[in-house]
């Protein structure tokens, strides 16, 4: 599959921030964007850039009824020697097929995929801020479009690539963020969408979060659907424990989003010798663990918030500050290396920057 990608750019260029320590997270877009549509008749067609706006939508659309949508999100970094690179995009780009196909939704060629983020990214580099901790976030996202109510698996789709340049994901930055351990609501069950990356999953996640948040806590930690006893992930973001001189981080039973941050940070550690185990670790051990001094550190891993200490959990009453409330050694080092390695202060000795410009 390789389509033509037809380009319109805008009349209307917007004034770029100008201020990078100030442009958060996901509020701010750029000129352009990438849609496609997809029709049983035709396959993926009509591949084209246009300026930046709203996208028109049936009111009996599949995705706004029954929720048929995914998503990814990746980042193009400005490098050192001036490259632009995105950080391991084919990973994204096999997870999003992986998603459609939980939610019966149309594979996207993986070649042609890399092509679409190439293009557009090279056409908006210059939004890509300079600053470090800054990137281009890329978030491409795919929703079934059958104009009627009928429910069954999706016919007709649409494709699009938004890009917004960020900074850090939560306010904290890589100070250690608050986390509640939430024991009534439950993001996912096995067998259901939770290793798809897919807007529902993010939706039932809102009313734990909103309470957490209410509480003075940065996200929710979710527990298995089941036993309710398993740890599962954060509200955005794969979780990892260092308990006595192990790190620990929960595997991936289905329910769990196989994050490519957590996958590259599993890697990195196992190469630099740390003992890393993917395995079901409950919520008691852990407290076990906060109790007996033997949880040494806590921290997340996403696109979104890269490496982001934990420094508080909470639950069910009872609170426990993890190394202090202070980023420990292992999670600094972890967020040097990776982030070193995407802004190209690190050599790339695993090819995991793939080069646009
Ligand atoms: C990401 O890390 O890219 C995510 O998709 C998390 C998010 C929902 C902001």
């Amino acid at each position: 599959m390789d389509l033509n990608i037809q380009i319109t750019k805008t009349t209307a260029p917007k004034a770029k921030p100008t201020d990078e320590s100030k442009l958060g997270f996901g509020k701010i877009f750029t000129d352009h964007m990438f849609l496609m549509d997809y029709a049983p008749e035709t396959g993926w067609a009509n591949a084209r850039i246009v300026p930046f706006g709203p996208i028109p939508i049936h009111p009996a659309s599949t995705v706004l009824h029954y929720g048929a949508e995914i998503f990814e999100g990746l980042k193009a970094y400005r490098t050192l020697n001036g490259d632009i690179k995105m950080f391991r995009p084919m990973e994204n780009i096999r997870r999003l097929n992986n998603s459609a196909e939980r939610l019966c939704l149309p594979q996207i060629d993986e070649d042609f995929c890399l092509k679409i983020f190439d293009t557009l990214v090279e056409l908006e580099k210059d939004w890509i801020p300079h600053q470090e901790g800054t990137s281009l976030y890329l978030r491409p996202f795919l929703y079934g479009n059958d104009e009627s109510l009928g429910v069954h698996a999706v016919h007709h789709a649409t494709f699009a690539l938004i890009c917004s340049p960020v900074g850090a994901y939560y306010a904290e930055g890589i100070n250690p963020v608050k986390i509640a351990i939430e024991s009534d609501d439950v993001r996912a069950v096995r067998g259901g969408t939770g290793y798809a990356k897919c807007g529902g999953n993010y939706a039932a996640s809102l009313r734990a979060g909103e309470k957490a948040e209410q509480k003075g806590f940065t996200q929710v930690l979710w527990l298995d659907g089941v036993e309710r006893k398993y740890i599962e992930e954060v509200g955005s973001m794969n979780v990892m424990f260092k308990i006595a001189g192990e790190i620990v981080t929960p595997k991936l039973t289905g329910s769990v989003l196989p994050g490519i941050t957590r996958k590259s940070c599993v890697e990195l550690l196992k190469e630099q010798g740390y003992p890393v185990s993917e395995r079901l670790i409950s919520v008691d051990e852990l407290f076990e663990a906060a109790e007996n001094g033997t949880l040494e550190e806590a921290w997340g891993t996403g696109t979104a918030a890269v490496v982001s200490p934990i420094g508080w959990l909470s639950y069910k009453g009872k609170e426990y500050t993890v190394n202090g409330g202070k980023i420990g050694p292992v999670t600094q080092a972890l967020y040097d290396e990776l982030t070193g390695i995407q802004w190209g202060k690190i050599e790339d000795t695993r090819d995991w920057c793939h080069k646009v410009c």
